[in-house]
């Protein structure tokens, strides 16, 4: 095991009827001049937390609470810059010193970079360009999918809109002060946005497990209980939107696979999403179906060179014997969610495939990822075996 730090200091309330507590918790986590929230952005999507009367009732706790507060929705899956701006420019004008985020990843993640840009006086995307993020206004999150984890995590991810580059950035300040979870805010989810977040969730697992560093067995244990939960949960809920248990499970794996406890104490790959990013960036793919396609695709290559832990995945994960039966039976079990098995879905040709390879800005020399560390050629090949 490698030394790690790890602190998460979010602070969850998880279960049924939890965002009537919006407001207290802004007031307990808000830096206003009052102690709480003097002014608070809310930010939300496009139109799913009007729908199912969430945005009915967040607005009536913030009023109870005795919040002021501005809004702007809109964040689009993959959010993208210039609604960043947008905020940032409103956050300033509005004095707003707290950001609640009601969404998924993509809500949050625009919060994030709002947060940030509004206490920076330079250009926000700075930050998507390898600058540290050591300050932002405190965000609070309403989560309505389990997916991307960004409700425990140190990241946001935005698309810039003029460049058509998929970015990250990271720093602790980022991480949610509280996230309030209540998996039947998660029933109303469209089935293919209950499986693609369910298989976001499963690969933040795999771009931890699949590691060099030996005898980090907490770890493991821990990946392959949020693993085999996942798979376990996902078809029940599908069956059933409304199995409460279900969705309540999914829920909590998808915070635990992200905040980083099942990747301490061991190199990470993150491969698989930097190969996904593009697919995002140029083709509006779904984040977690444009995983469904290069995961497996990424795994049939790099088993071959190294597959000291594609056994154990096998075994552990998918109660089967042999490598390549491991990566067999997590085809099939996408295929039954109904997430897709080829980038021609999102509409990739074999010629967009160049430009892909640039985004990720892998070069003949300059190889990514740490399970097996690839090169521009071997990343050409996933993608044409992807195809
Ligand atoms: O925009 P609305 O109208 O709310 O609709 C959303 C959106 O169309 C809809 N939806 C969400 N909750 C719903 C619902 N529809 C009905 N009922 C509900 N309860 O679902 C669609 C997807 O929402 P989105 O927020 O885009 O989903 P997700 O959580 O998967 O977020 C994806 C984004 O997160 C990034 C991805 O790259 C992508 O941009 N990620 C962020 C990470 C992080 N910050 O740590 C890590 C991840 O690896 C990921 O990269
Ligand atoms: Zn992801």
């Amino acid at each position: 095991m490698l030394n790690f730090s790890f602190c998460s200091p979010t602070y969850f309330e998880f279960g049924k009827g939890t965002e009537k507590e919006a407001g207290a918790l802004v007031k307990r986590f808000g830096t206003g001049a009052s102690g709480a929230g003097a002014k608070i952005l809310l930010h939300y999507g496009g139109g799913s937390i009007k729908k199912s009367g969430l945005y009915d009732r967040v607005i009536a706790s913030l009023k109870e609470s005795g919040i002021a507060f501005v809004e702007l929705g809109g964040a689009q899956p993959n959010p993208v810059s210039s609604l960043v701006y947008e905020g940032i420019e409103l956050c300033r004008k509005e004095n707003v010193d707290f950001i609640l985020a009601v969404g998924g990843g993509s809500a949050i993640d625009s919060a994030k970079a709002i947060a940030a840009g509004a206490v920076y006086d330079g250009d926000f995307w700075d930050f998507f360009c390898g600058k540290g993020v050591e300050e932002a206004l405190p965000v609070g999150v309403i989560l309505t999918i389990a997916a991307a984890g960004s409700e425990g995590s140190v990241n946001s991810v935005i698309t810039n809109d003029k460049t058509q580059e998929k970015r990250g950035c990271g720093g602790e300040v980022l991480r949610p002060t509280f996230a309030i979870l209540n998996p039947e805010l998660t029933q109303t989810l469209p089935p293919y946005q209950t499986s693609a977040g369910s298989t976001d969730i499963i690969v933040h697992v795999l771009e931890r497990y699949f590691s060099n560093t030996k005898e980090v067995e907490v770890t493991d244990r821990l990946c392959e209980a949020m693993l085999k939960t996942v798979i376990y949960e996902t078809p029940r809920a599908l069956e059933n939107p409304d199995n409460y248990e279900a969705r309540a499970n999914i829920m909590w794996a998808g915070m635990v696979a992200h905040n980083n406890l099942c990747g301490v104490g061991r190199e990470q790959d993150w491969v698989s999403h930097g190969m996904e990013h593009p697919l995002s960036a140029f083709f509006n793919a779904t984040h977690g179906a444009g995983l469904a396609v290069i995961c497996p695709a990424w795994m049939k290559f790099v088993s071959k060179i190294n597959p000291f832990k594609f056994e154990q995945f096998a075994e552990r994960v998918w109660d089967v014997k042999g490598v390549d039966e491991g990566i067999a039976a997590f085809e099939k079990f996408l295929k039954a969610i109904g997430m897709p098995s080829s980038m021609k879905e999102f509409g990739v040709r074999e010629e967009d495939i160049p430009k892909l390879i640039e985004h990720v800005g892998v070069g003949e020399e300059k190889t990514f990822g740490s399970y097996v560390k690839l090169n521009a050629s071997d990343t050409e090949e996933i993608y044409k075996s992807a195809l």
